[in-house]
């Protein structure tokens, strides 16, 4: 099972709020944490699919004669020799999701290129890649469509509507009415996606990339057919995932029908040009925002009409609208979208999903709507500060937009900016300034933990959630720590099996809000079982004492009054003839709970990014950034800052350089490799300053902490293309930023 504690002792006795390396890292650097591509089994085989080479049309035949005869080749399977999979009920809460809802070879029809259409088998990888080279494929070939721009015959649905934002428009004083566009993009962890599916009878385990274990077991019995305890999922560390691990994916469930019909242990390690294909990407966006103002800058209409692509089969939708109807104060207003399918496989998704774009659209038009005002873009964002959600008519659990933009105006120098296009410069190049506001969903989902604090003074934590690599073994290390007093390096923290008592997915940026109340109960809960074994029973130390009158501390049991006395906390387990305290603590979804029926739920923030512009060499970097992020209470601010880094990193490849192409002639992603498909590079980060309003948002949880992984993508990305306009006077609506867009 898996184990993270940490190795040295923490540098203050100071628990939350400190700066706690993460507690897995030493496994990591040291090569020992091992990752689900390392899993190695006695007698495992090695599984590579065979991929479309058409985006649409239908399997003729397949001819797998030859590549059966290469050496070490154990088996071919494709639709009809291969036991057939269920689909997935229909998802109920987080249970049960998949993106890809048909299952491997349930029909003849191609419907993007790479899906897979057979699998080979063989004792080495490299003997299962040719194996699958060699398989002979004939197609009945259709036209396909991968066509990027998008367009849509039926009118959109409506999904915020307020006021008549028609009328408020046309007579508005003051208007923008652009279109954006985000393309597609692909989430490109480095941890390639990969499952090892281990049969034991009817029973089995996968070891998986997942960030949600759980949902992983929902949906892989019911497409195995198998009794949902039979399936168990383990996934101790991630390489990251950015949502294209959140539910599974086509490659799981054929390695574990593979594993069954072969009855060996096999791998199926997806290629980085499949990840390109058949594990989601965040899907192109167009987005026409119209916004109306008075001369004032209040607004008094928005509208934001979107379309997204999608794959033939499934309705991902990318929510591009998730901040549009609370982000502003405005009375009129409209939100609506339409899917458009294309052969391209299913999106998913993708770190901020529909925020991250929706929100370079808004944010973007509010740019062009100040300069249309010739106002200040903070002072317009202030004059349309709303005082509650004017959506859903609800106060904000905790708000500082405001605050947010303030405190980075102050660290970024923003009272210098001088307004006018290409007027700032320095050692010769040409300076722009920009700022975009931002918010992502502050939410908590259902949690169970447990926790025992054992004779020797240690204490185990378990949930079944699993860190994506952001810090979830060292937060929850934490909550433990300062329920207990145990010092840190005495907690073992157990994540990542199914086994374990059900956790939260790693999504939505809710995994720290979701198991602090579960995990502080349970530790709670087995601090008062230490407390009450001190106090009852025939040999108890404390006998007679009540036990709300004793506390842990420094591994003692002791009176509240004299906390320098008091008895090891060995001695009272001993002394009752228990192995170790216990405590379960559990917590409710936030969803459809009550606090949501009270409170509208989210973190804020502001991003302000510097760039600097070279004509002479159509140079453009991205040369500084400041982030002011209203997340509630830090737990661990370091982790969390690196989180904000990251993903400023992630949008200034947002901004510049992501987008996946898919060839006209053949429908395949035509960059689907790390060298065409151009991301952020240490080379391309600037300095960025990363500060945390101090805010707890208690109701979210005892502690006041929202989470950190996605709102730093958010509004980065409209923050840099305000400062390339400032700069160099092109506005760039379509990312991302070329070169010759500003030639
Ligand atoms: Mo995130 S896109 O919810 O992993």
């Amino acid at each position: 099972m898996s184990r993270a504690r940490a190795s040295g002792a923490p540098e203050a006795p100071q628990v939350l709020g400190g700066k706690l390396p993460r507690i897995d890292g030493p496994l990591k650097v040291s090569g020992r944490a091992v990752y689900t591509s390392d899993v190695s089994l006695a007698g495992m085989l090695y599984a590579v699919p065979v991929r479309s080479t058409i985006a649409s049309g239908r399997v003729v035949s397949i001819d797998a004669s030859a590549a059966r005869k290469l050496p070490g080749v154990r088996a071919v399977y494709y639709r009809g020799n291969l036991k057939s999979f269920f689909r997935s009920a229909p998802a109920q809460g987080f249970s049960g999701i998949i993106e890809e809802k048909r299952p491997p070879f349930e029909d003849d029809v191609v419907r993007y290129y790479g899906q897979y259409i057979a699998v080979a088998v063989a004792q080495t990888i490299e003997q299962a890649r040719g194996a699958a080279a060699a398989v002979r494929v004939r197609y009945a070939a259709d036209a396909h469509n991968v066509e990027p721009h998008l367009a849509t015959e039926r009118p959109l649905d409506t999904e915020s509507q307020r006021g008549d934002p028609d009328t408020a428009f046309q007579s508005a004083p003051v208007k923008v009415d652009q279109t954006y566009v985000t393309p597609t993009e692909v989430h490109n962890p480095i941890e390639l996606h990969a499952t090892v599916a281990a049969w034991d009878g009817d029973r089995v385990t996968l070891y998986e990339t997942s960030q949600a274990i759980m949902n992983h077991r929902d949906v892989l019995y019911q497409m195995l057919g198998v009794p949902k305890e039979n399936v168990r999922v383990v996934s101790h560390f991630l390489g990251s995932g950015f949502g294209g691990k959140l539910w599974p994916w086509t490659h799981s469930i054929l390695a574990a029908g593979v594993a069954r019909e072969i009855g060996a242990p096999v791998k199926l390690v997806v290629t980085r040009q499949s990840m390109f294909e058949a594990v989601g990407h965040r899907p192109l966006t167009q987005q026409r925002f119209r916004i109306g103002a008075g001369r004032d800058g209040k607004l008094v209409s928005l509208q934001q009409d979107y379309l997204n692509q999608t794959s033939i089969l499934d309705d991902y939708k990318e929510d591009c609208g998730e901040s549009t109807p609370f982000m502003y104060s405005v009375p009129n207003l409209r939100v609506a979208s339409a899917l458009v399918r294309r052969n391209i496989g299913t999106p998913t998704a993708m770190r901020g999903p529909g925020a991250v774009p929706g929100l370079f659209a808004m944010e973007s038009a509010m740019d062009e709507l100040a300069i249309a005002l010739n106002m200040d873009p903070i002072e317009l964002r202030r004059r349309n500060e709303p005082q509650l959600d004017e959506s859903s008519k609800l106060p904000f659990s905790s708000r500082h937009v405001v605050e947010c933009m303030q405190v980075g105006a102050e660290k970024f120098g923003w009272a210098r900016r001088d307004p006018r296009v290409g007027s700032m410069k320095r050692d010769g190049l040409t300076i722009g300034w920009g700022m975009a506001a931002c918010s992502w969903g502050a939410m908590r989902s259902d949690a169970q933990a447990s926790v025992e604090i054992d004779r020797d003074g240690t204490a185990t934590v378990r949930t079944a959630t699993q860190d994506i690599g952001t810090g979830t073994y060292t937060v929850l290390a934490l909550v433990v720590a300062e329920a207990t007093g145990i010092p840190i390096e005495k907690i073992d923290v157990r994540l990542g099996d199914t086994t374990l008592p059900p956790g939260p997915i790693s999504g939505g940026s809710w995994v720290t809000a979701s198991v602090i109340p579960a995990a502080s109960h349970a530790a709670r809960a087995a601090v008062r079982a230490l407390l009450t074994m001190a106090t009852s029973g025939q040999n108890a130390p404390f006998k007679g004492v009540k036990p709300d009158d004793l506390q842990l501390g420094n591994g003692r049991v002791s009176r509240k009054s004299d906390p320098s006395s008091g008895v090891p906390l060995s001695d009272v387990l001993a002394r009752a003839n228990v192995r170790a305290a216990v405590g379960d603590g559990q917590s409710p979804s936030t969803f459809g709970g009550e606090e949501s029926q009270k409170y509208s739920l989210h973190s804020f923030g502001a991003q302000f990014a510097e760039v600097t512009w070279q004509p002479e060499t159509a140079r453009l970097r991205v040369s500084r950034f400041v982030s002011v992020i209203d997340a509630g209470r830090m737990i661990n601010p370091k982790p969390a800052r690196n989180q904000i880094e990251g993903a400023v990193v992630m949008g200034i490849g947002m901004a510049l350089f992501e987008e996946a192409r898919y060839d006209k002639r053949y429908g395949a992603p035509i960059n689907s490799n790390l060298a065409d498909y151009i991301m952020s590079t240490n080379a391309d980060a600037p300095a960025i300053d990363v500060t945390f309003l101090d805010h707890p948002d208690k109701v979210l949880n005892e502690l006041g902490a929202r989470g950190v992984g996605e709102i730093g993508l958010a509004g980065t990305a409209a923050a840099i293309t305000a400062a390339v306009y400032h700069a160099t006077g092109v506005r760039v609506r379509e990312l991302p930023v070329r070169i010759e867009d500003l030639l």
